[in-house]
């Protein structure tokens, strides 16, 4: 980051629980950008190449969903829905003043971008949906296909100990890692920010509403779809996807055909982080994008 870009981070109270955040980049300058991470559970940290961005002259914004990162935990479980984090980044826009801005959300952030778009449109200049999804059961089928398509041993490890329901042992979580080198991250080593993330996720609101790992979607958000509604999305919309994405480019097609007049683009070498993975196409990307709709 050079120094002319100034960061600042900080707190703030939203509906009674202390989020974390982090400005980078003054106000007035080309537009403000503000980023939603994944997981549900994971850090923004993962999110942080996108400091890029701030180098282009946008303000970009991160921050940590409730019960994530350095946010503050909820004691109670029922606190982590989407509508609590579609309500959450609309207080927090308030809260900081952001205006109407540029929303990119990657991976349960790009869902919740989406239906962000569908509560609050007048907040939105513009929306990136990055390894997105807009209907959980299209994404855990695809998903299944990917895990069939692994090499026999590995799928034989992940099938026995699932039946078991054995998801911690170490022969389990090895096969997991399989899955994740070849449609999360490609990078090897991967970038210390994405292991940071990873190795935070926040277990009761990952648990929660995703389940034990990546294409075992099982929690309160197994059945989540609004792939019917968006058709209602007027804003502007960019739709990334890698080619071997967790979140396949099948499922980022069809926010593409639902979204009128959005745009796609499919990073060639990447997975489920194009912005770490092909890097400086992927800023090229968004900079033109964002450009065309001040
Ligand atoms: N678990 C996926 C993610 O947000 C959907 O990374």
């Amino acid at each position: 980051m050079s120094p002319a870009v100034p960061v600042r981070e900080g707190y703030a109270t939203i509906h009674g629980r202390r989020l974390f955040w982090k400005v980078a980049g003054a106000s007035g300058t080309a537009g403000t950008l503000v980023t939603l991470h994944g997981g549900p559970g994971a850090t923004h940290d993962y999110l942080l190449s996108l400091l890029d961005l701030a180098e282009r002259g946008y303000r970009v914004v991160f921050y940590d969903q409730v019960g994530c990162g350095r946010s503050e935990r909820t004691p109670s479980q029922d606190e982590y829905t989407v509508d609590r984090d579609v309500a959450d980044f609309e207080a927090l826009r308030r809260e900081l003043d952001l205006g109407r801005v540029h929303l990119l959300g990657s991976s349960y952030g790009g869902m919740l971008a989406i239906a962000i778009a569908l509560a609050h449109p007048t907040s939105l200049r513009s929306l990136i949906v990055a390894s997105g999804l807009a209907s959980v059961p299209l994404t855990v089928r695809e998903m299944q296909r990917l895990k069939r398509e692994l090499p026999d041993d590995v799928r034989e490890t992940l099938d026995r100990y699932e039946a078991r329901g054995e998801f911690q042992h170490p022969d389990y979580l090895a096969a997991v890692q399989e899955f994740y080198r070849r449609h999360l991250c490609r990078l090897a080593p991967w970038p210390p920010e994405v292991q940071y993330s990873l190795d935070q996720l926040s277990i009761p609101k990952y648990g929660t509403m995703n389940g034990p790992n990546e294409f075992t979607i099982v929690g309160t958000m197994r059945n989540w779809d609004v792939t019917a509604r968006l058709p209602e999305i007027r804003v502007p919309t960019l739709v990334t996807v890698g080619r071997y994405d967790e979140v396949t480019p099948t499922v980022a097609e069809s926010i593409h055909r639902g979204i009128p007049g959005s745009e796609f683009v499919q990073f060639e070498n990447s997975s489920h982080v194009a912005f770490w993975e092909e890097r400086p196409r992927y800023m090229e990307t968004v900079e033109r994008f964002l450009r065309a709709h001040p």
